[in-house]
């Protein structure tokens, strides 16, 4: 049974029913087909007592919130990742009260593989064949590993200077590796590539970009979930995201609305988006208060953080909501801070994170120094991808330049 009700464009509020089992609105205005549920139907199933006796330990045990059945899953073992008290590491930046949400540790090695694993999931309930993505290369390598897992044929459509790591993923997982350079300012080629191979080839769409593919959204929203069951909830204080898209920040915030809308919670972290200075048009609408309709794309995004360089934010409509609805902050760092993030984690807690999944910490170091976060405050920084996959950006920390 699915506890789906209705699909809702985010743009022009155009409603779908799940049966449609739509995944961009036909009016093409680039809306996100938000997913809401029969909170009642759901309360009644999803309780604490009967969380306390599911045995499965995975992005599916909240299966009544989750948009598709878990018989139509391909499980490699997605979620259920550890959460560390980082005591050392707090030690240095000025706090007792340091998490570390451990997304390293997913079947891919980033936490797009709890969005990805939702996304298959619906490819497969509706026989797809073929899937193609747009990504920075997390995403995509993720998305090549549920397909191969599932005889799906994968269409990776990414940026030209890639990471290394992402690309080997991509290869032994059997994608097809479309690279894309970005020509024009703000352009995000890899988008307009991805959009014009579904239209032209009839490839389900599955980036993780809620526009493109709403059902994908919902898996990162058990970041949520888990954080709910493995804290102390009414003393988490703040959660730290790295963003690029905003679809983290936007399943994050739709886990904690329907954390909410099931009478499992009733209070609300404080959210914080972090960016590199680099790639900060999301940062600068929330500082500035604009409308996402204001928002301008970075014209040529750079920073040592690959996996934050959307031009656009294709969530930040539901970003900003987030950020406005917790009272939570924007935050940018530089890429010698986001380095030195790397850097921490690994020395003080044996964590080995890319420069994009380390970006939350620098972002948190930054709002210590600047009072907004207070020293007795609990954070929890999502560490969402892991070192392995840029080698050589760790290396070039060690290895004098010539
Ligand atoms: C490691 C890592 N962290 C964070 C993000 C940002 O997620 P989003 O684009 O949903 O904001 C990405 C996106 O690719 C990523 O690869
Ligand atoms: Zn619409």
């Amino acid at each position: 049974m699915s506890y789906v009700e209705r699909l809702v464009c985010s743009k022009c509020r155009t409603t779908y029913e799940p049966e449609e089992s739509p995944v961009m609105c036909r009016k093409r205005d680039f809306g996100r087909l938000d997913i809401e549920y029969d909170y009642d139907a759901v309360s009644a199933k999803l309780t604490r007592a009967s969380l306390k006796s599911r045995g499965a330990r995975d992005v599916w045990r909240y299966e009544e919130l989750l948009p598709v059945r878990q018989k139509f899953a391909v499980k490699l073992g997605e979620g259920n990742t550890p959460l560390i008290h980082a005591k050392r590491l707090g030690e240095k930046l000025g706090i007792s009260k340091l998490y570390l949400k451990d997304e390293t540790r997913n079947p891919t090695a980033s936490f797009k593989d709890r969005a990805m694993a939702v996304g298959i999931a619906k490819a497969v309930e509706l026989g797809k064949k073929d899937v193609a993505i747009a990504s920075s290369g997390n995403a995509a390598a993720s998305l090549a590993a549920y397909s191969a897992a599932a005889g799906i044929r994968c269409h990776a459509f990414v940026p030209d200077d890639a990471a290394v790591g992402k690309i080997a993923q991509l290869m032994l997982y059997g994608a097809t590796i479309l690279r894309c350079k970005q020509e024009k300012e703000g352009e995000d080629a890899t988008v307009q590539a991805m959009l014009q191979a579904v239209d032209e080839s009839g490839y389900y769409p599955c980036p993780s970009f809620g526009p493109f593919n709403p059902y994908q959204v919902e898996g990162p929203k058990t970041i949520s979930f888990e954080l709910h069951e493995q804290h102390k909830w009414d003393e988490t204080d703040w959660i730290l995201a790295p963003t690029g898209s905003g679809c983290l920040l936007t399943g994050l915030w739709k886990g904690l609305q329907d954390l909410r809308g099931v009478g499992l919670a009733d209070s609300y972290p404080r959210l914080v988006s972090v960016q590199p200075k680099g790639n900060q048009a999301l940062t600068k609408a929330i500082n500035k208060h604009l409308r996402f309709d204001q928002i301008v794309p970075e014209a040529y995004p750079e920073s040592v953080a690959s996996g934050l360089l959307d031009p656009f934010p294709w969530d930040g409509d539901s970003a900003l909501a987030a950020i406005e609805r917790t009272n939570g902050a924007g935050v940018s760092v530089d890429d010698r801070a986001i380095m030195q993030a790397v850097r921490d984690l690994a020395a003080c807690e044996g964590v080995f994170a890319e420069p994009s999944g380390a970006a939350g910490v620098a972002g948190l170091r930054k709002l210590i120094r600047e009072g907004v976060v207070g020293r007795d405050d609990t954070s929890v920084a999502l560490v969402t991808g892991s070192g392995l996959k840029e080698p050589d950006k760790v290396m070039s920390m060690f290895l004098k330049k010539p």
